[in-house]
């Protein structure tokens, strides 16, 4: 295996984990179809059911194509393990829900993707488990959430679409005040553009669907544990102590993976995590392209008259711009943006006159990516809720891609032009 602690990271996402001396030569790792796998002894099955190897048993609980995926994405992170799953939901669901329990609290930022917000909000609830949604930029209000019944406090690096950018430092800072870890759902920045690890949080969770595997032809999704969370220490955690017995510092992640991923079932195919990396070598490519054309297609969207206004964090007067500046080190602001047309219709029109950029509920694929949230996502969302998640009806998503922008804005300009009449 290289020795990849010394690479950058452009050259870390290729060769991280890479192993090709154990794949025959091969420069990815084979397809573990198989369901199970065979135990030369009673005692090494065994002592593998006991956590003592770390061999295979039966592919929901691990499987060998996926594994290299979670040490490249551990890896990627500055994390000390990763567990893929069967998608971004799946991660956030398990990654949560093993630190809850009914009557338990936690703190969560209200920029969040749509159906993170429903699973906080309604399907916890039925647990007797309260999401205290504050604004995730507002480190007042999350202090005052926090009760002697919070377990995490839970933000997006970049909110969708509400293109909003918490100071992570400052929010680890805080939470770990109150002996809480800091759980950030990392999908829109990928680690190219941000390491919330290195900004103090202790978990790290990614839908591996967008930017990772940059496709759109895989599902998946990651929990990556920081194992520098004292669980012990915080004083929240009691329940933690047989998994800190079992695993020491990567107590958080055996708990996700042995108490909820493998009873939930929510194990990945490895068909997805093949295709996760396959995409995952060229992410530093596609991302200098993603960052660079979402710069230029914003600013091209503000000088046109029809556009009401532009929501993306890489405009200088941007509430936001100042903390993504330090906290993305300059590199971009993030391949999303939102921006608003006259009304419902105007943008109906405007999305039913693009000729080259697809209309579809995705984002971070490298293909330019638009839609109407409050129409479709959202449409059975009550208003005063879509209101209280900045989605308007005069508001447009939309993914960049990495075509030539040149390409991007000649689309956008000649439906925009179709939209007057
Ligand atoms: C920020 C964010 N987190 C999580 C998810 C859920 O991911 P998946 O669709 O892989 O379950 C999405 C999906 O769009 C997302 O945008």
């Amino acid at each position: 295996m290289t020795d990849d602690v010394a690479l950058s990271f452009d050259s870390r996402v290729i060769h991280a984990g890479q192993s090709p001396e154990q794949w025959q030569g091969a420069t990815l790792p084979p397809i573990f179809q198989n369901a199970s796998h065979l135990h030369a002894t009673a005692e090494n099955l065994s002592d593998t059911f006991a956590g003592k190897t770390r061999d295979h048993i039966y592919m929901r609980l691990t499987n060998p194509t996926n594994r290299v995926l979670e040490e490249k994405l551990a890896a990627l992170e500055g994390g000390r393990g990763a567990v893929f799953m069967a998608s971004g939901m799946a991660a956030i669901t398990n990654g949560c829900m093993a630190l809850l329990r009914a009557g338990d609290e936690f703190v969560c930022g209200n920029s969040l993707f749509m159906s993170t917000y429903l699973l906080f909000k309604n399907v916890f609830a039925k647990y007797g488990i309260t999401a205290r949604m504050v604004e995730s930029t507002d480190l007042d209000a999350m202090a005052e959430a926090i009760t002697d019944k919070t377990r995490f406090v839970y933000l997006e690096t970049i909110g969708n679409p509400k293109m909003d950018v918490p100071d992570l430092e400052k929010a680890a800072h805080l939470a770990h005040a109150y002996g809480l870890p800091l759980i950030v759902d990392n999908t829109l920045a990928s680690p190219y553009l941000c390491r919330p690890i290195e900004f103090g949080a202790d978990v790290v969770i990614h839908s591996t669907t967008k930017y990772l595997s940059g496709h759109g032809d895989a599902v998946g999704g990651v929990v990556i544990d920081s194992g520098r969370f004292d669980w012990a220490a915080s004083g929240r955690f009691a329940d933690m102590q047989p998994f800190i017995d079992r695993k020491g510092e990567l107590a958080y992640l055996d708990r996700v993976w042995r108490e909820h991923h493998i009873n939930f079932g929510t194990s990945a195919a490895p068909l997805h995590a093949y295709l996760t990396m396959v995409g995952l070598d060229t992410l530093a490519l596609r991302m200098e392209r993603h960052l660079a054309n979402a710069q230029k297609v914003a600013e091209f969207l503000r000088s046109r008259p029809e556009v009401a206004w532009v929501n993306y964090a890489g405009l200088a007067d941007h509430p936001s711009h100042p903390v993504a500046r330090s906290q993305f080190g300059g590199l971009g602001y993030g391949g999303l943006l939102a921006f608003g047309l006259k009304d419902r219709e105007t943008c109906f029109k405007f999305i039913n006159g693009l000729k080259m950029v697809y209309h579809l509920a995705n984002l971070g694929d490298c293909k330019s990516l638009v839609i109407h949230p409050a129409s479709s996502q959202y449409v059975s969302f009550a208003e005063e809720v879509r209101q209280s998640l900045a989605i308007t009806q005069d508001l447009v998503r939309l993914s960049v891609g990495i075509e030539a922008p040149a390409d991007i804005i000649a689309d956008l300009g000649q439906s925009l032009d179709g939209i007057k009449g």
